[in-house]
């Protein structure tokens, strides 16, 4: 029991010491500054370029009796960022958070002091210079964080996510449970490019120009009892983005907000299966949805799957649940069908002006 309870008092006063005595005196870190933040103690540096870093860093690692594993860095308004070999010398960080800066150098080796520490990685209106627009060899540093649990790249120029983005060869990101992409400039998400993150809760892709949704763009390794949360809302997505089987892959229960698209029509080969589940979720409000004989299947299916849809609003302003079956009669008409066979892209006016008529003769 004494012996507890000196191992206690122990503990304790040694976690006072590290925090009261964590910043070392100003001159240090300078330019950067070294700061306690409620409970946590890290490095901000403002205004200050790469090369300054290494060489501050790298000095401080020299030194003994200076505290070297710290909760945050953060960096801000660089406008020549260049992340060279080591800049973080042997300081170790748990987050990482750069901000309004121009990243033009990035090397694979810059962060490594921290690829074990690091949780939390936050790139937050960034621009990236040319070739790492395209994500590839981003991402080869970013899987590089085996501990890593939230990644946010928001606001950046950020191009596209490269196939199996977070794909390792002998271990896996396990503890990565929340990625935030929105507000980037992404046209591509590649195939598999989340496939071995099995407990990922939420995959934020909205505000981008996402045009393509393949079979294997949410699929995954593993299936996992936890839903996941894929937001694509305001993307490119319309009717035809989506390929067959698209999130036939993903093993679990979806949350999927595909708000503010340009979507038409929801294809029952896809849709169908997702929506009978009644612990899916999809969200489809601020779509231009035409609600004619392609999204008949909707109300014939309804009672399976008006549960899972949200926000499916037609072009009259109404949700489409507010219509039935008989609404949909002239479907089955050999004529009508033409109707629904006009392909091309200025067509939704006349389709909607040909289900006005039909609704008015069948009744
Ligand atoms: C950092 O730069 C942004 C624009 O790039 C500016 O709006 C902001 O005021 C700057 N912040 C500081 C602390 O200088
Ligand atoms: C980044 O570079 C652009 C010009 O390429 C410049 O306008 C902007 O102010 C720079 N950002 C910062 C934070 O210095
Ligand atoms: C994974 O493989 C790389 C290269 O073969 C090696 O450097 C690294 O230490 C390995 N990591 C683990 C966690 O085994
Ligand atoms: C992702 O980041 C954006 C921009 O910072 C923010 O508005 C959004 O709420 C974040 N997403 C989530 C799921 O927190
Ligand atoms: C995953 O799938 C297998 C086989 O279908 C099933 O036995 C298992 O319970 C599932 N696990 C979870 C976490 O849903
Ligand atoms: C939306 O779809 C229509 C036709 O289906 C097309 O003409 C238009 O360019 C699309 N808009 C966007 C922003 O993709």
């Amino acid at each position: 029991m004494k012996m507890w309870l000196t191992l206690l008092l122990c503990l304790l006063s040694q976690a006072r010491l590290i925090s009261s005595e964590s910043c070392p005196g100003k001159s240090v870190f300078f330019p950067c500054q070294c700061e306690y933040s409620s409970s946590e103690v890290g490095l901000i540096c403002k205004k200050v370029d790469g090369q300054i870093i290494e060489t501050v860093f790298n000095e401080v690692s020299k030194l003994k009796n200076v505290y070297k594993n710290f909760d945050f860095f953060q960096i801000s308004n660089a406008s020549v960022l260049k992340l060279s070999e080591n800049i973080l010398g042997d300081l170790k960080f748990a987050s990482i958070f750069i901000f309004d800066s121009n990243i033009t150098q990035l090397d694979r080796n810059a962060l490594k002091s921290s690829h074990k520490e690091v949780e939390e990685l936050i790139l937050q209106q960034i621009s990236f210079i040319g070739w790492l627009r395209d994500g590839n060899y981003l991402f080869e540093i970013l899987k590089q964080f085996e501990n890593l649990r939230k990644l946010s790249i928001t606001n950046t120029n950020l191009k596209s996510i490269p196939e199996n983005a977070f794909l390792r060869f002998n271990a896996t990101q396990e503890k990565l449970f929340w990625i935030n992409l929105s507000h980037n400039k992404i046209q591509n998400v590649g195939d598999f490019a989340f496939y071995e993150l099995t407990n990922l809760q939420t995959i934020d892709l909205s505000y981008n120009r996402i045009k393509h949704i393949s079979k294997d763009t949410f699929a995954f390794w593993k299936n996992n009892s936890l839903e996941i949360k894929i937001d694509l809302s305001n993307n490119f997505l319309s009717t035809k983005c989506f390929e067959f089987a698209a999130f036939s892959n993903a093993k679990r229960n979806m949350f999927l907000n595909l708000a503010f698209n340009n979507i038409t029509h929801l294809e029952e080969s896809i849709f169908a299966s997702i929506l009978r589940d009644s612990s899916n979720r999809i969200v489809v409000n601020n779509n231009p949805f035409v609600c004619n004989c392609k999204n008949a299947w909707i109300i014939k299916d309804r009672k399976r799957v008006e549960r899972s849809l949200l926000g499916l609003y037609c072009e009259d302003g109404n949700a489409i649940f507010e219509r039935n079956v008989n609404d949909y009669h002239y479907c089955s008409l050999k004529n009508v069908d033409i109707e629904d066979n006009i392909c091309g892209c200025s067509t939704l006016k006349m389709v909607h002006f040909l289900w006005k008529i039909v609704a008015l003769a069948v009744k």
